[in-house]
């Protein structure tokens, strides 16, 4: 039935529509083909990509780079899926022009990479190896000349072998301080054109995936007492290499973490369970997150692990909660909250079996945690800048017969959590920018080359990448700055 609208109604349309023009809501513009509704991002985002070394140079032996804890055993039997290695992945040492090609054909602004510390410092701490920091200045000059600001991740989990062998790696604070140097060394070098260092990226998996159910290098399955330690130790290596790196580089220069905290998704937008989910994010991101922004391991933790604590000293803490510039948040999946009669507040709600995911096993999709993400930093902790450093999906991509990978699923994921990034920005909440995971397909951990995660397709036996369709998704959001 058709509406009649007064003067005064479409005077408040009028005035709704400029109200959400500004948050970046557009509603008008048909110049780009008459697409109505989309959501515009503040001119300032930064749209990004993100690899990781290991996963993408291959070169493992070349210009004096010594074994990681990942080349010692992704070579031992049954370890990953096909006794898949990263000793040539995307061979990224040798193309990365042409890979640096495919970002400026996206038109991404910044790029987030990683350095292997096994090429730089070969036996973990000790002599640099000036041939493998020479691959860096090359990449970054690189980059810089196809006008894409650099990014760099100084530990993306490649723990020199040298450091497990002399020391046990993270169950030692020896690593810690190794890092540190390490840390220092490489922001010496690169900060006069490397503006923001990442120190860590994502605790949990090297810490109790490698060292405590051992699901990943180095492997070992240490007991909990042990494992909390090692928490301590990496935690305290951020801390270290924060010093380290302000110590060493450029004034300006701005440095952060990018961790797969647990993101708390109230599973009602209600006050109740808000709050809940406000509580539960500081409780389950206690041993990583929560020490390092307060400071302080809550006492709720400490309490739970009883005689299994880890052990520290004030000064370590005080390390530990080195001020930070911005936070990055790796956010693949969603921990749902609801408010609870409990001395916690709140439940983690467990998934049913029906829950939808995607192609790895582990990846349920919930395109809210790009807007919880940002708003519980911000909220909670009062963080000023934040960028989402990972977010991406696997997909059982085939190339079809002509040429192409329609991988229609990983458009969805990526256009949902970009609605929700949008959100984030429009309400207020401090998200500067996105980095999706991955640019290309690459050495997928312990899934091997079994998962595909990049918005290019690899054919590893040829090293020929082929855009799929979200990589022509990605270009178009970039290029109208807005979750299209
Ligand atoms: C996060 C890790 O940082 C990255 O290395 C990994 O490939 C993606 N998650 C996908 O699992």
């Amino acid at each position: 039935m058709a509406q009649s609208i007064t003067r005064r109604k479409l005077g408040k349309i009028a005035a709704a529509l400029a109200a959400a023009e500004s948050a970046g809501a557009g509603m008008a513009a048909t110049q780009d083909g008459g697409v109505r509704g989309y959501y515009r991002f503040p001119n300032s985002f930064l749209w990004g990509c993100a690899t990781a070394a290991y996963q993408i140079e291959g070169a493992a032996a070349q210009d004096g780079r010594k074994p990681s804890v990942w080349d010692a055993w992704s070579h031992m039997p049954g370890k990953t899926a096909n006794g898949d290695t990263g000793d040539i992945a995307c061979d990224h040492y040798h193309l990365y022009k042409q890979d640096i090609q495919l970002l400026k054909s996206l038109g991404v602004k910044a790029y987030r990479f990683s350095v292997a510390w096994p090429r730089v410092v070969p036996e973990g701490s000790g002599p640099a190896n000036e041939r493998g920091l020479a691959f860096y200045d090359r990449l970054v000059d690189e980059l810089l000349s196809n006008g894409i600001q650099p990014f760099a991740t100084l530990y993306h989990w490649d723990l020199p072998q040298a450091l497990e062998d002399r020391h046990g790696g993270w169950a030692s604070s020896e690593t810690s301080k190794a890092f540190s140097e390490y840390a220092g060394l490489v922001a010496g070098r690169l900060s006069d054109r490397v503006g923001h260092f990442f120190t860590v990226n994502e605790f949990l998996c090297f810490t109790d995936q490698g060292y405590g159910s051992g699901i990943k290098a180095p492997g070992r399955k240490l007991p909990d007492g042990a494992v909390n330690q090692v928490r301590h130790h990496a935690v305290l290596g951020h801390g270290l290499a924060v010093q380290a790196i302000r110590a060493a580089a450029k004034a300006g220069t701005k440095v952060g973490l990018a961790e797969n905290a647990r993101i708390c998704v109230p599973v009602i937008e209600s006050a109740p369970h808000v709050g809940a989910a406000s509580k539960a994010m500081r409780a389950l991101n206690a041993p990583f997150l929560t020490a390092i922004l307060e400071g302080k391991y809550p006492d709720a933790y400490l309490l739970a692990a009883g005689r299994n604590a880890p052990r520290f000293t004030a000064d370590e803490m005080r390390a530990i909660a080195s001020p930070l510039d911005f936070v990055g948040l790796n956010i693949y999946t969603p921990t749902y909250i609801r408010a609870a009669d409990s001395p916690a507040g709140f439940v983690e709600l467990p998934q049913p079996a029906s829950y939808p995911r995607m192609a790895s096993e582990w990846l349920t999709i919930a395109p809210e945690i790009a807007y919880w993400a940002p708003r519980h930093l911000g909220e909670i902790w009062g963080v000023k800048d934040v960028y989402i450093t990972e977010n991406g999906s696997s997909s059982t991509d085939r190339l079809t017969a002509d040429g192409k990978v329609y991988d229609t699923d990983r458009l969805m994921y990526l256009r949902n959590h970009l609605v929700n990034a949008h959100r984030a920005t429009a309400e207020g909440w401090p998200l500067r920018g996105y980095f999706l995971w991955s640019l290309m397909d690459n050495f997928e951990w312990a899934d091997g080359y079994t998962k595909r995660f990049g918005i290019y397709y690899v054919d590893f036996k040829t090293q020929k990448r082929t855009p799929k369709l979200t990589a022509e998704y990605y270009r178009e959001a970039i290029k109208r700055n807005c979750a299209v």
